[in-house]
Parts: C-alpha cells; structure tokens; sequence
C-alpha cells in the first residue's frame, strides 16, 4: 500500500493508522489507543482512501493490497479542521492554567491544523471539577469524549466504574454511584491515556509545567516485575513515574502502587 506517497509493506489485518505511522505519519486521533478496543467514535482519524465513496476511519480499516491512502489531502484537512471546530465549542480556554497544557493532543491538533478564531457565539457548557476518587480528578469541561478512560476501566482493569452519562451535547464522564476509583490498582493509567487535561492526577496537579521536565527511561523499582517506566524530573527532584510502552513486560500501563512510589 502507499500512504502519502510513501510504499508501506504490513501485515494482513494492520489498520490504516499503524500502517501510516509505521510510514512515519501521525493521523491526529483521540478514541483510537493501541492497548484499546476501537469505537472510531471521534472521527478525528479519517482519511482519502482512494476507490472509497467517502473519508473512512483510519483506525478501523484495515490496509489492503494496493490501497492508497492521502492523509493530509484538502478534503482529509478540511474534515480535522472541521471536527476540531466542533470540539472547541464547549471547550474553556484553559490551557494556562491546565496541567496538559504542553503535551496535550487538543492543544497540539489544533495549534497545527485548526482554524485560528471559533465562530461559535454560543454559551459554553459549564460541567465543572470531580473528584473521581484515588489520585484522579476530573475536569469535566476539557473532556472530548473520547471514552478511553471507561474502556480502559472495563476492558484493562476489569473494574467498570467510569460510564457515560447523559446524551449527546450533555454527555459526560462520570463513576458509577458511590464508586469511585480508590476501588482500583490501575487507576493512573486513565490519566496518561486521556488526550486532554480532562483526567489529572492530584499528586501532580500545578506541580510542574510538562516543558520543564526532563524525560530518563528507566525500570520501575518497586517490585520484580520490572515494567518499563519513564522518569519525570525538573532540577534533579523526581515528580512522577510514568509508563513506557513494553509488549514483552508491561504493555502501556504501569501500576498505581508502582507509580505511587517515586520518592
Ligand atoms: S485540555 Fe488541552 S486544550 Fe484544553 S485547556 Fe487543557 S491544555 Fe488546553
Ligand atoms: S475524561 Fe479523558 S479519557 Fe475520558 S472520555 Fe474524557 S477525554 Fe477521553
Ligand atoms: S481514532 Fe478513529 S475515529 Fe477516533
């Protein structure tokens, strides 16, 4: 297959999108993660496939002998100019003050291929801060919807006790009842894989800015399974663990008693 002028060679059953990003481009996504089941409900992944009557998800469909695929034609830019527009809608400016701010997929997407004003003259929603329980909060206002953290609650750590509540324009992430995610062992994962600043962790919150930390890979200490970890430090001092993908150890996740213990 070509994708964007460049021979791909993958095997039967690769989506588009591994397939583009083993060809060395990035298609902007938020729903689609590789530890992940794939809704394709963000629609932020499509693409030209040519032959095809229409854009398709990148992250649903699978390569094919031949295909060619344009990532960044004027239709395919058009369409993420568009979807972006839709999610800024009820998004607050808020980056300044919001712990993604500097490694945020929203922030990134947009400042690449957004359009530089909204047009929107309509009242954002105002859903406002949850404690989620464990070290999560939840900043329901940032949130896309993009579902990970309930998949990642039902599908990885086998406890579902992040939902969807609500429809449509008042859809909102929320814990089942009572619930919340001290019940859990993994719950920190939900906060490196939401695309936005919509689940943060409190022992980090206003911590440090992500530009000014320095990045070492290293091996968690903290028991013998010896999952691959990255270390975060600003001026020499430690302030987070987070996980380094590894199929053969850890996957993309790391543990909550692991992460915890940084100091
Ligand atoms: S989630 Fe991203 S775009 Fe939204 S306020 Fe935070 S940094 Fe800015
Ligand atoms: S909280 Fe984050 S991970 Fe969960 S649906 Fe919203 S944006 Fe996605
Ligand atoms: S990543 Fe494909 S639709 Fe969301």
């Amino acid at each position: 297959m070509v994708v964007d002028g460049v021979d791909v060679c993958v095997p039967e059953g690769t989506t588009v999108l591994d397939a583009a990003m083993r060809a060395g481009t990035e298609v902007p996504h938020y729903c689609y993660h590789p530890g992940l089941s794939s809704p394709a409900q963000c629609r932020l992944c499509l693409v030209e496939i040519e032959g095809a009557p229409k854009l398709m998800p990148s992250c649903t469909t699978t390569v094919a002998e031949g295909q060619v695929v344009h990532t960044a034609s004027d239709s395919a830019k058009k369409m993420r100019q568009g979807v972006l527009e839709f999610y800024l809608i009820n998004h607050p400016l808020d980056c300044p003050i919001c712990d993604q701010s500097g490694e945020c997929d929203l922030q990134d997407f947009v400042f690449a291929e957004g359009r530089q004003h909204g047009r929107s003259t309509i009242a954002k929603r105002v859903i406002g801060r949850d404690d989620f329980g464990g070290d999560v909060l939840f900043y329901g206002d940032r949130c896309v919807m993009c579902t990970r953290c309930v998949r990642f609650m039902e599908e990885k750590e086998e406890k579902p006790i992040l939902t969807v509540v609500e429809r449509g324009n008042r859809a909102v992430i929320d814990t089942f009842f009572e619930r919340g995610l001290e019940e859990a062992n993994w719950a920190g994962n939900v906060v490196d894989i939401c695309p936005v600043g919509a689940l943060v962790s409190k022992d980090f919150l206003h911590k440090a800015r992500a530009w000014d930390l320095e990045h070492t890979p290293s091996v968690c200490p903290n028991c013998s399974m010896g999952c691959n970890i990255e270390i975060h430090s600003r001026d020499n001092l430690v302030q987070r663990f987070k996980p380094r993908s590894n199929p053969e150890v850890n996957g993309y996740w790391l543990c909550d008693y692991g992460r915890g213990r940084y100091e």
